[in-house]
């Protein structure tokens, strides 16, 4: 529960639909499912698999499997940055989803147009100081749930409170439905036109598949650490898998209709779910509360996700630096919160301010972590554990108690497929870019 509680946040709520939105929709969800399928699961399982044999923290875990001084440690670092780098700007966007409760309660959004609703995000974005408001008291919160432990309180408000924002989504997609964009929407979402598939598309699509399963990112290994024995692995996996991308497509279902109904850009970019769930409960028989409790549950499921990447963070320095839990959760959230702040400023302040390819701070450090850190940690995990783990017997632990097939299916993907498929989208991205000619040039 605890790690579909970390798979499940953002990414799928806000996040997916958005960059779906971008990538011209039917042909980048195709991708994303086969990635899901081919690279997340095995990946998925692979992580989780480390993390209960080594019953370490994602570094500690490559230290325990090879030496102290083994290149492979580099993988654990890599997601441990990742890690920092994600926690930083997914908490502005969290923060986002804190000032929507706000919003909703003070009913900004009963009655009102469209274009007005539009208008709401529009003003928090160029409002620097508030969204920096935000993130500092959303930082606090996951200080606070990391500190006190997270088993206890969060986990039990977890199984609640989850389920609720389900519900409410079914609610909110049954709506898009009946909806003058139904058909579009859909048609959107489901209809590939392979025209639109650029490279940088799929490799979109493939680092998406590890943000959203919360891989590469020394999370599932440190969440595996905690698994006993005789847990099914690949049942596990599954299920997480499985109810990740079933929130991920009804998300979009409920997000496109009203995107195409009140006539508004598919590709709006990151603020797209603040921009059309607010339209919806403006025109629902109780969607003044139901606003309230929509983004009450989002933010929920975005703690629930940013503790997890906090705590994996936390992890490495009381396991590896004999730090103590409140140092270490401090000083981490203090650092957090400094990189956090350009992120809020992205929109605003800093507007003209462009790294990577004229790209704003925020979307520059998305587009390393999940586009570059998290494939390239997912890749080596895979390469790791395909060719180079001695430990072949905790491998069939893997599947005790399941089928023969499972077994030999996850090898071969693990050991060829996986790696071969993001080893040629990262080359092929990599190459776009101009680094290895710019390398090159610099050679002698
Ligand atoms: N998987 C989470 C989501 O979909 C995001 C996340 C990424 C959480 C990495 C933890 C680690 O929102």
């Amino acid at each position: 529960m605890a790690a579909a509680g970390s798979a499940i946040g953002l990414g799928n709520i806000w996040k997916f639909p958005y960059i779906t939105g971008q990538n011209g929709g039917g042909a980048f969800v195709l991708v994303y499912l086969v990635c899901i399928l081919v690279v997340g699961l095995p990946i998925m399982m692979a992580e989780l698999m480390i993390g209960r044999h080594t019953r370490r923290d994602a570094v500690g875990a490559f230290m325990t499997l090879e030496k102290r001084t083994s290149p492979w440690i580099l993988v654990g670092w890599v997601s441990t940055i990742s890690a920092f780098i994600i926690l930083s700007y997914y908490a502005v966007v969290a923060g986002w989803t804190l000032d929507y409760i706000y919003l909703a309660v003070v009913g900004s959004f009963t009655g009102q147009s469209p274009e007005t609703i539009v208008g709401l995000f529009g003003s928090l974005i160029d409002n620097g100081t508030r969204q920096t408001f935000w993130l500092f008291i959303f930082l606090v919160l996951c200080l606070g749930i990391v500190i006190g432990g997270v088993q206890k309180g969060i986990e039990r408000w977890s199984k609640i409170l989850m389920p609720i924002l389900f519900v409410l989504l079914i609610l909110l997609f049954g709506n898009a439905m009946l909806s003058d964009g139904a058909a579009e929407g859909l048609r959107f979402m489901f209809r590939p036109d392979f025209g639109k598939l650029t490279p940088g598309a799929i490799l979109e699509a493939m680092g998406h598949s590890f943000y959203t399963l919360s891989l590469g990112m020394a999370i599932m290994i440190t969440y595996g650490s905690y698994l006993s024995r005789d847990e099914d692995l690949f049942g596990a996996s599954v299920k997480i898998a499985t109810l990740d991308t079933i929130i991920a497509l009804v998300a979009g279902l409920a997000i496109f209709p009203i995107v195409f109904a009140v006539g508004m850009e598919p590709a709006a970019g990151p603020g797209l779910v603040f921009k059309t769930i607010p339209v919806t409960f403006s025109k629902l028989p109780g969607g003044y509360l139901l606003a309230i409790l929509f983004f009450l549950l989002l933010s929920f499921a975005a703690l629930t996700s940013a503790v997890s990447l906090l705590e994996a963070q936390v992890a490495y320095l009381i396991d590896e630096k004999g730090w103590g839990r409140k140092k270490a959760t401090t000083v981490l959230t203090c650092v957090t919160f400094l990189l956090g702040i350009p992120s809020a400023l992205s929109y605003n302040v800093l507007r003209n301010f462009k790294t990577l390819g004229n790209r704003s701070f925020f979307d520059s450090l998305d587009l390393i972590a999940s586009n570059y850190l998290l494939p390239i940690a997912g890749l080596f995990t895979a390469i790791y554990v395909g060719w180079f783990w001695r430990g072949s017997e905790e491998k069939k632990e893997l599947v005790a108690g399941n089928s023969g097939w499972i077994y030999p299916v996850w090898h071969f993907l693990i050991r060829y497929v996986t790696p071969v498929a993001v080893g040629t989208v990262l080359y092929f991205k990599v190459n776009e870019s101009g680094l290895f000619t710019w390398v090159a040039t610099m050679l002698p």
